[in-house]
């Protein structure tokens, strides 16, 4: 049966380098933003957290150092790159067909998954996480809106790195969305929380990266992974290599996708 449709499952063995680098770049590129809005929405000391689909990102620490006296549990298919912290407790657990590890949460975090998963899946995993909620808890929902075409501010040869930049553009969106990737999600889940009754505040953040730094890592590292479905998806290998290539180079330089932070909250029931 197939669990799970996340497009980097079942990358094969001689891409893992690059898919640590993926999940270490998205650390790199997301956590300050994440670390500021839950420091904008504050953390009761004694708040129970769930973080879905940790990653390498370092949030469940984070929530570990604003709730001395709460639980914090991050999940994840894959628990190898996630972060060892003795506050924490790692749980290897697929979000889609396992019940929750509790429930009554005051505090839960979803970043860069939802939008993987097919419509009904994601759904289904969002009911489930507000269900999961204590009255006036938060459920924070963290996604790209994907901008690569629009990437470039400066690189050695500006109109070149846009043809490749929208390249990968063209091909990562087909491969995305023949994965049942929703290429709207990263806006629309505001919409879907608030249908599920929350009360959403939604906050946006980019940044500007130079040849080398996370948000180049994140396109170089995704490039490696997924090289056989971006030549599938039309990108020619040279066009990959080059594309590559300049993601390394100290004079590219690029503002990183839009990222948006939707915060959900709970009706306190009184
Ligand atoms: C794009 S990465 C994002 C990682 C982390 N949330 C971040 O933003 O840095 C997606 C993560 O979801 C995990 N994942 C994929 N499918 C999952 C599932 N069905 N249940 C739990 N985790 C899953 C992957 O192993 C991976 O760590």
């Amino acid at each position: 049966m197939t669990t799970s449709t996340y497009l980097f499952g079942d990358a094969p063995p001689d891409t893992r380098d690059d898919n640590a680098v993926m999940l270490d770049a998205l650390a790199g590129m997301l956590d300050p933003f994440s670390r500021r809005q839950l420091r904008r929405v504050g953390v009761r000391a004694d708040a129970r957290c769930l973080v879905v689909a940790v990653g390498a990102s370092c949030i469940a620490a984070t929530l570990a150092e604003m709730a001395p006296h709460g639980d914090i549990a991050a999940t994840d298919i894959d628990l190898t790159p996630s972060r060892r912290h003795p506050r924490i407790r790692l749980i290897r657990h697929n979000i889609v067909t396992d019940p929750l590890p509790d429930d009554g949460y005051d505090l839960i975090h979803v970043r860069l998954l939802l939008a993987h998963l097919p419509t009904d899946q994601r759904t289904a995993v969002l009911t489930r996480l507000v269900d999961a909620l204590t009255p006036g808890g938060l459920l924070i929902v963290e996604e790209f809106e994907p901008t690569w075409r629009s990437s470039v501010l400066s690189a050695p040869d500006p109109d070149e790195a846009d043809r490749l930049f929208a390249a990968y553009h063209r091909a990562f969106g087909a491969v995305l969305t023949g994965s049942g990737n929703d290429l709207t999600w990263g806006r629309r889940a505001h919409h879907a929380m608030r249908a599920l009754g929350l009360h959403v505040d939604t906050n946006g953040h980019t940044g500007t990266w130079t040849g080398g730094q996370p948000g180049c890592l994140l396109p170089y590292a995704t490039a490696g992974v997924i090289r056989d479905r971006l030549t599938a998806a039309g990108m020619t290998p040279d066009d990959i290599d080059a594309f590559r290539t300049l993601l390394l180079h100290p004079d590219l330089v690029v503002k990183g996708n839009l990222a948006l932070s939707h915060v959900g909250r709970a009706p306190t029931g009184s």
